[in-house]
């Protein structure tokens, strides 16, 4: 086929060298002419400063680039390269170039732009689309999705909300039976284990999550070894013990997933939940979702939200045990609210605990999980008088966001009541942006404060908690999402 054009191509000169003398000299002037305008053009652009690329961090080790001083210490990379280069700069790692857009204005690029010229599918769907499936997220066309996530927005409402921290706070006490009266416990572990319980009774149905045992358990974590830096290197059809196993447990979800929609439907009961908003549901053309789509979803949703609000909370937790006096002011907070004798939790109280609030606004404030957003540049795009070429990926970072210098007082300080007062950072749009912005902002975010602020409630008044010989947690940069290392937390029960 290519030397096909190639021979295409000499046989085109050829004949061109056979015209006559006229023609040719024509010919010659118009390109000279052409040359000269478009150099003209390009050098008023570069004078402009449209043409130049965004400064580019250099790097002596090739392909590698830099990989490992980034993966050693994102943050603190980031950090330095903003201080030295401003809020838009390049690098490069594993042979890819970065783009970052730091600090509230650059971020506004990527917050407002549209999919075709910044693309969340080229850089996401190579890792979501084995776990997720096939017909979601981002296998489908954006504004597909976009259809999807309203949906989604239909079935979290105030109403779903009334009856999940009913689940929530039952599922944190039977789960918390096997910590005791006190002791040293793993906290990020016992959370995870948890939200995948409260996700599934919430997001999944009764169904769903009367077959959660340990194998299924299982199986949500092998799907999880999807998302690996492995998988986002690595052609997907690689036969790595890791995504057969990831693709086993597809299957085997799915088949869970099939069973309960079949079971729904055969019953004939019509419940008021999650699950059956995605199988009543219906794009705009009318056509309803088929079952391998809400299997999809179902799966898409529980991931979305389990390391999201597996590692906020227990952060949040380490926050909490760090700062007593603060842990006491939400013990009070929860009497004064809800009542000296502690009554079941519900939805009207939760929204009245502010403080509780507060902090985990604070807590996604300085360890947000996503720590960098990622597009693929389509078009070339002008950030801070530079070009980004087409082939870069555009980064925002929330975690690097939310302590900058110049829009954040006393930075690195765990304070909830910052928001009790002006802060710098008020004035600007994407100073605080834990759930992105823009077409792909979170849709789980109501949800989220919602299931961490029920899990919190219940758990400090269930124990006290302080920190294991004053140790907090370091940040384990080895996967995507930031979690607590070595999370120990020391507890005690609560006398009455
Ligand atoms: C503390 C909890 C959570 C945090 C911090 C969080 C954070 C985020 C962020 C930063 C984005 C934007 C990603 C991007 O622009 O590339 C996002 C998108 C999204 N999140 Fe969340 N999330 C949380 C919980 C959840 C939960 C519980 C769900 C589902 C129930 C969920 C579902 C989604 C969905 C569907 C999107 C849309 C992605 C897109 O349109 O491209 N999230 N989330
Ligand atoms: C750090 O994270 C990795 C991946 O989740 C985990 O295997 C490892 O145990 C963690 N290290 C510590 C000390 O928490």
């Amino acid at each position: 086929m290519s030397m096909h054009l190639y021979q295409m191509g000499v046989k085109v000169l050829g004949e061109t060298v056979h015209q006559n003398l006229t023609s040719v000299l024509l010919a010659a002037t118009c390109v000279t002419l052409t040359v000269a305008y478009v150099s003209k053009v390009l050098l008023r652009a570069g004078a402009r400063g449209e043409e130049k690329a965004p400064p580019h961090i250099p790097s002596s080790i090739p392909f590698l680039g830099h990989a490992v001083a980034f993966g050693k210490s994102p943050i603190e990379f980031l950090e330095k390269a903003y201080d030295q280069y401003g809020p838009v700069f390049s690098f490069t790692m594993v042979g890819k170039t970065f783009t970052y857009l730091l600090g509230s204005d650059a971020a506004a690029l990527m917050f407002n732009s549209k999919n075709e010229d910044l693309n969340a599918e080229d850089v996401y769907s190579k890792l979501t689309t084995p776990v997720f499936g096939k017909g979601v997220a981002y296998d489908v066309p954006n504004p597909i999705f976009l259809e999807q996530k309203k949906m989604f927005k239909t079935g979290l409402n105030v109403a779903r909300f009334r009856e999940h921290v009913k689940l929530i706070e039952a599922e944190t006490a039977a789960y918390f039976q096997r910590w005791g009266d006190g002791g040293e416990r793993n906290l990020f572990e016992a959370l995870s284990e948890l939200i995948i319980l409260t996700a599934s009774s919430c997001l999944h149905g009764k169904e769903v999550r009367g077959m959660l045992d340990e194998r299924v358990a299982q199986l949500y974590a092998d799907l999880d070894g999807g998302f690996s830096h492995a998988a986002w290197l690595l052609p997907s059809w690689l036969p790595l013990p890791s995504f057969r196993k990831r693709d086993r447990a597809h299957r085997e979800i799915k088949k869970i997933f099939f069973r309960a929609i079949e079971k729904r439907r055969k019953s004939g009961e019509r419940v008021d939940d999650f699950l059956q908003t995605l199988m009543d549901a219906t794009y705009k053309d009318g056509r309803p979702l088929d079952d391998n789509e809400i299997a999809g979803m179902l799966i898409g949703l529980l991931l979305a939200g389990q390391h999201t609000s597996s590692t906020t909370s227990a952060w949040m937790g380490f926050f909490l045990a760090k700062d007593r006096t603060l842990q006491e002011r939400c013990y009070a907070e929860q009497k004064a609210v809800c009542g000296e004798e502690l009554p079941p939790l519900d939805f009207d109280q939760l929204k009245d605990l502010s403080l509780l609030e507060r902090c985990l606004k604070e807590t996604l404030r300085l360890r947000p999980p996503i720590m960098t957003m990622m597009r693929m540049a389509r078009t070339p795009q002008t950030a801070a008088g530079f070009t980004i070429p087409v082939g870069h990926q555009v980064c925002v970072s929330p975690t690097v966001n939310h302590r900058l210098r110049d829009a954040w007082a006393k930075r690195t300080e765990f304070n909830p009541d910052r928001y009790l007062h002006d802060n710098p950072a008020a004035g600007e749009k994407f100073a605080y942006v834990p759930f992105g912005a823009g077409r792909h902002r979170c849709i789980g975010e109501n949800f989220a404060y919602v299931q961490i602020k029920t899990i919190w409630s219940t758990l400090l008044r269930t124990y006290e908690f302080e920190l294991v010989d004053g140790y907090f947690p370091s940040i384990n940069y080895s996967t995507m999402i930031h979690t607590p290392h070595n999370p120990v937390i020391r507890y005690r029960r609560r006398t009455p």
